[in-house]
């Protein structure tokens, strides 16, 4: 049985912010939410979140995912209390690992090995050597170079504060020590706390071994107090991404300028031979397929491009799914439910919106496309309009296969353009067009004879 404890009752006053801080992003998901998902990979059976500052909040934001509870700590007396909230949840027969919600890049292979460690009927401890310890817990060796204790900055001793082998907070303990130790920890120290740290003397003294692993990137233990920590964790992470994306093939131009938003979502999926230009930001579940290029400064959210798409600057793209060799942008917006077949353009300043853009059809330029459905071959002309929305309702225009719709054109839904139909520039449709017919509704032209007035 693994039981995981995450401490998130802090207030994180140096935020200066009204959101608890271990709900605020990095890579668009909460920073519990990539704690949670650590642990969730080395099969932790239980999460406890221990929730103090803004627990509604935190609640709120993840009671709906399994196998997570939470404990309440009304008042931070210390990481031993805050442990101690959830103690009566753990079962004794299993491992604890005790993770802190601000903590957020912690990596599941870290934790497998503190985890190992405790199966073996040790502590496992995870610490890192800081240039500048500042604040940290320190480790205290014996003569042996076994772990004796840890010892808080403020509590430290002259020779103590050299050490720079420091506490990064995340342990792991045999669940039925801490329910021994935990309710023996006193808070008579400098900060009047009951500090968790103090079962590591506690297990020394028990004869139980403290065994430490380093992680394999110091990153991993930043814990974010302030919103400049926050960046550089963002940073950090960003890096690891985009990283990961040129391993699996991507061209990415400049690896600084492109951000990966995850949100709840697994992921960006490439294919092959994707070029990636300056300034994208991929959100969500993002696919790519095999040789698809994304120009600079467009923003793709829950979409999918199949092969060969090309999405040219400045475009923005939201739950879409755009099919194999598309054309889209420069400056196109695709919002959600649009759907793109093979082939299909949609250009400078189009919209669509819940419609389905047929195979070959093109939307080139200033158009805006709702609730729609297009056929093949079609081609919309430019400020073309679908009026689907009457103030209260939302109606459907269909226009079929290798129909042509003149630019400037407003189709007023519920409206239907028969396959092969031609609409006449400049018209407003607010009847069928039968297939294969020509519609022109709009002012006749009349040229009359006629003297400009002329300034008095
Ligand atoms: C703690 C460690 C220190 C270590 C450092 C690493 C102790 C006594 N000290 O110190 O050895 O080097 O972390 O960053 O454990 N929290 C609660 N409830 C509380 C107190 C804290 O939930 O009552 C949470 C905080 O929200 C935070 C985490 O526990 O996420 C750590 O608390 P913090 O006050 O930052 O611990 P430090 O004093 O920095
Ligand atoms: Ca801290």
């Amino acid at each position: 049985m693994i039981d995981v404890v995450i401490l998130a009752a802090g207030q994180g006053s140096r935020m200066k912010s009204d959101l608890p801080k271990v709900l605020h992003p990095i890579a668009g998901k909460p920073m519990l939410g990539h704690v949670i998902d650590a642990a969730a990979q080395v099969q932790a059976d239980a999460m406890h979140v221990v929730v103090g500052h803004g627990a509604d909040q935190v609640k709120t934001q993840f009671s709906q995912q399994a196998g997570i509870q939470f404990a309440l700590q009304t008042e931070q007396k210390g990481t031993g209390h805050a442990v101690m909230m959830a103690l009566d949840n753990l079962a004794p027969a299993g491992v604890t690992l005790i993770l802190y919600g601000d903590v957020p890049l912690i990596q599941p292979n870290t934790l497998a090995s503190l985890i190992d460690i405790c199966k073996s009927g040790n502590v496992g401890l995870l610490t890192v050597n800081m240039d500048d310890p500042t604040g940290y817990g320190r480790i205290v060796r014996d003569a042996n170079n076994k772990v004796k204790a840890i010892v808080e900055h403020k509590d430290a001793n002259e020779s103590e504060l050299t050490i720079q082998e420091c506490n990064t907070g995340i342990l792991s303990v045999p669940t039925e020590k801490l329910h021994e130790w935990l309710p023996q920890l006193s808070n008579d120290n400098a900060q009047g706390e009951y500090y968790l740290t103090d079962v590591i003397a506690m297990s020394v003294n028990a004869g139980i071994d403290v065994q430490t692993i380093q992680p394999k990137y110091a990153e991993e233990t930043f814990g974010v107090n302030n919103r400049a920590q926050q960046a550089e964790l963002e940073r950090w992470n960003q890096a690891r991404l985009v990283s990961d994306l040129m391993a699996q093939g991507v061209t990415v131009l400049d690896p600084a300028r492109l951000d990966i938003r995850l949100g709840n979502s697994t992921g960006v999926t490439v294919g092959r031979d994707v070029v990636i230009d300056v300034n994208v930001i991929l959100e969500g579940d993002v696919i790519i397929g095999d040789g698809v290029t994304i120009e600079a400064n467009c923003i793709i959210k829950n979409t999918s491009l199949a092969a060969g798409t090309k999405v040219k600057a400045f475009s923005h793209l939201e739950d879409a799914l755009v099919k194999d060799g598309c054309d889209i942008g420069p400056y196109a917006r695709l919002r959600p439910g649009a759907v793109l077949e093979n082939g299909a353009k949609v250009g400078n300043f189009c919209e669509v919106k819940k419609s389905i853009i047929g195979e070959g059809s093109k939307v080139n330029h200033l158009t805006y496309i709702g609730d729609a459905i297009i056929g093949k071959n079609a081609n919309i002309g430019a400020g073309t309009i679908t009026c689907n929305y009457d103030g209260v309702n939302k109606f459907k225009t269909e226009i079929g296969d290798n129909a042509f719709v003149g630019s400037n054109s407003a189709l007023v839904a519920p409206v239907k353009i028969g396959d092969g139909a031609t609409v006449a520039a400049g018209s407003t449709i607010t009847k069928e067009v039968e297939a294969d017919k020509l519609a022109v509704a709009r002012g006749k032209q009349v040229n009359l004879k006629w003297q400009r007035p002329a300034k008095k």
